[in-house]
């Protein structure tokens, strides 16, 4: 069994100059306009009070995206205020002015037209893009690395966008997506990571994710928690961990939660960079074949890369057997705590916490991160069961994939 590695965070500290791209005022706008989706409804924050007393922390939370607009995965929050804030920008307004009614009104498509969003995905932000370009009247086209499932294609097809699986991993379909957008009348990317020269889209998706983050912080409030001691995140390319980490610490600028990131071991660049320790970033190519298909991302976002340098606590390399281990624990929780559908990606997180609190040879990983009986832990189930099969054969086979 490979092992789960980790490196404390000693990087060089940057001016923070990325940090505003998470204001709280900006996320008040991005979540407003998320509640005046129809389909808006605030997903479940999961406590699970038994399961914090068998791991030795004081409190355990689990926002579960599963049940985020019928799409089984926080990724539509991004997408769609990235459309709704492009849109906004062409046509002279700001985004508050710009909620669900008026977006798909005859009137605004008249003003707008129509675009073709291009897109490469993994599978959970292309069906955001297209849900949410099939809603407002746009068009989509996206790309899927190799190695995606059939299930998460017919998905995106469903919602009319124009969709294929490459034989590239998923920074090449990246590239390719630009391309195109860039050789198409009216194309545009708009993509869930940044890169020089490619920063406003991606900051917009990041406030996007705000949602999710703002929507916790309340539920935690009214659950009787008022600040979580350690905030847990996924990451890929690192943008939901850098809006998730940026959210908290403007929340709490004072007291900030020791923040804590997992990512597959086979496309660990956030983990490498820090083990590095000399500030850069790395890169990981290749094909990065893991269960975490989310999190199959081998080129940090930059914007998100400098929040996480100046505010993560550990980076955290997992195997696939610990997001194997979380699935399986939140779907069969200890009896009087609710249970959480959570898929690959999005069990992650809980999986390491869950290794690190009863397995000996994480007691100094447990100690890095300064978890003990008094911690309350938020983590982030972001997507359910988005590859169905494969959620069986793990959590009901016992498979390893
Ligand atoms: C379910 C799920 N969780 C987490 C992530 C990681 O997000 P990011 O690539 O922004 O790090 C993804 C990315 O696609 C995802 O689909």
């Amino acid at each position: 069994m490979d092992s789960i590695k980790w490196a404390v965070n000693q990087m060089p500290k940057t001016d923070d100059s990325q940090l505003p791209v998470m204001a709280l005022t900006e996320i008040q706008k991005a979540r407003a306009f998320h509640e005046s989706f129809p389909q808006y409804t605030q997903t479940p924050l999961a406590k699970l009070d038994h399961m914090a007393a068998y791991l030795g922390v004081n409190q355990v939370f689990v926002k579960d995206e599963s049940y985020r607009f019928g799409l089984n995965a926080f990724k539509v929050l991004g997408g769609s205020f990235a459309m709704a804030r492009y849109i906004a920008k062409e046509t002279g307004k700001d985004v508050s002015e710009l909620p669900y009614a008026v977006l798909t009104s005859d009137k605004l498509r008249e003003e707008f037209g129509q675009a073709t969003f291009f897109t490469a995905t993994d599978g959970n932000h292309g069906r955001g893009v297209a849900w949410a370009a099939n809603r407002l009247g746009q068009k989509a086209v996206v790309h899927m690395p190799k190695g995606t499932t059939q299930t998460r294609l017919e998905n995106i097809k469903k919602e009319g966008a124009s969709v294929d699986i490459t034989d590239m991993n998923y920074d090449d379909c990246v590239r390719l997506a630009a391309k195109e957008a860039a050789e198409t009348e009216r194309g545009v990317v708009v993509q869930d990571t940044a890169w020089d020269g490619y920063e406003e889209i991606p900051a917009w998706i990041m406030q996007g994710y705000g949602t999710m983050a703002a929507e916790a912080s309340e539920q935690l409030k009214a659950a009787g928690c008022e600040r979580p001691t350690h905030v847990f995140v996924q990451a890929g390319v690192g943008s939901l961990a850098g809006a998730v980490v940026g959210y908290f610490t403007n929340l709490y600028p004072d007291n900030p939660p020791t923040f804590v990131v997992v990512e597959a071991d086979v496309a660990a660049c956030l983990y490498k960079g820090a083990a590095a320790g000399d500030g850069k970033p790395r890169i990981v190519d290749g094909d990065m074949q893991t269960i975490m298909a989310g999190l199959a991302c081998g080129e940090p976002n930059t914007i998100s890369w400098d929040i996480l340098k100046n505010h993560v606590k550990v980076f955290i390399s997992a195997p696939d057997w610990v997001a194997a281990k979380g699935m399986r624990m939140l779907s069969a929780p200890i009896k009087g705590d609710p249970q959480v559908t959570s898929g690959e990606s999005g069990a992650a997180p809980f999986g390491a916490l869950a290794a690190m609190m009863t397995m000996e040879e994480y007691k100094e990983l447990r100690n890095d991160i300064g978890l003990d009986e008094n911690s309350k832990v938020l983590l982030f189930s972001t997507e359910g069961d988005t590859d169905p099969e494969r959620y069986k054969n793990i959590v009901w086979e016992g498979k390893e994939r």
